[in-house]
């Protein structure tokens, strides 16, 4: 089948503002993926675009974008998902991060958010007599299961109208993180990663909008997350 993509582009040393680049590509087949076919307008017709990717396969994170209007990673988005026919595929960088060149975004604030929450496991306490593991049952484990599955995409916090209207909202991407370390009852810092996330641009910005759940490309339940940090913020207990 063939296939119209238009490309959000922008290259800061020559381009005043972005721009929609047009490309057609043929004999596409349904089970193509958006980044196959970024690859081949890349490859086959315009060598100046330039993208983030590297696993293709939905675990290194780095090719979310914004695909018809709705973010998601390129490598799992199916064309035969977005049509059947005449299929147009729009794709742009995702929202609330700054375009540093067609549709690679400036990651940093990102990150910076996630670093705030200290996403890594905190205990001082001496490791058990024995040299073994710190034991947890099943039941504990199963508490933070769900948020150990991020892959720091991003496709979350920026499809979040919250961040939108103040990139200073740690995010949801950075609250799954926060909780991956709460409600894990081996972990000893999870105070100072309640002040973080309790703090004014931490949890209560979030408006229960779901873009951020329905965006994961690993189904991570993050609305629900995010109300089990609320909840202990509220209660003062895990
Ligand atoms: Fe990506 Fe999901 Fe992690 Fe957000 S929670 S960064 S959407 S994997
Ligand atoms: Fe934003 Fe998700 Fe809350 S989209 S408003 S963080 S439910
Ligand atoms: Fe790695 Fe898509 S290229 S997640």
């Amino acid at each position: 089948m063939q296939v119209q993509m238009r490309i959000r582009r922008f290259n800061p040393e020559k381009d005043n503002k972005a721009w929609w680049g047009e490309y057609t590509l043929d004999d596409v087949h349904p089970t193509d993926t958006v980044l196959d076919l970024l690859n081949r307008v890349k490859w086959e017709l315009d060598g100046t675009l330039s993208m983030r990717r590297s696993c293709a396969h939905g675990v290194c994170g780095s090719d979310a974008l914004r695909i018809n209007g709705a973010n998601a990673l390129a490598c799992k988005t199916l064309v035969q998902r977005l049509g059947s026919e005449n299929v147009k595929i729009q794709v742009e960088p995702i929202l609330g991060l700054r375009v540093i060149k067609d549709l690679i975004v400036d990651m940093e604030p990102f990150f910076d958010h996630y670093k705030s929450v200290l996403p890594y496991f905190i205990n001082d306490e001496p490791v058990p007599e024995n040299g073994r593991e710190r034991l947890q049952s099943q039941e504990d484990r199963a508490r933070f299961d769900d948020t150990t599955k991020c892959i720091l995409c991003a496709a979350c916090t920026t499809s979040c109208p919250s961040f939108w209207a103040n990139e200073r909202y740690v995010g949801p991407a950075a609250i799954v993180n926060a909780h991956r370390f709460i409600f894990d009852s081996r972990d000893r810092a999870a105070e100072e990663r309640l002040k973080v996330v309790g703090d004014t641009f931490g949890v209560w910005r979030c408006r229960t909008n779901f873009n951020c759940s329905n965006a994961c490309p690993r189904e991570i339940e993050i609305t629900k997350a995010i109300a089990e940090v609320k909840q202990v913020l509220v209660s003062g207990e895990i």
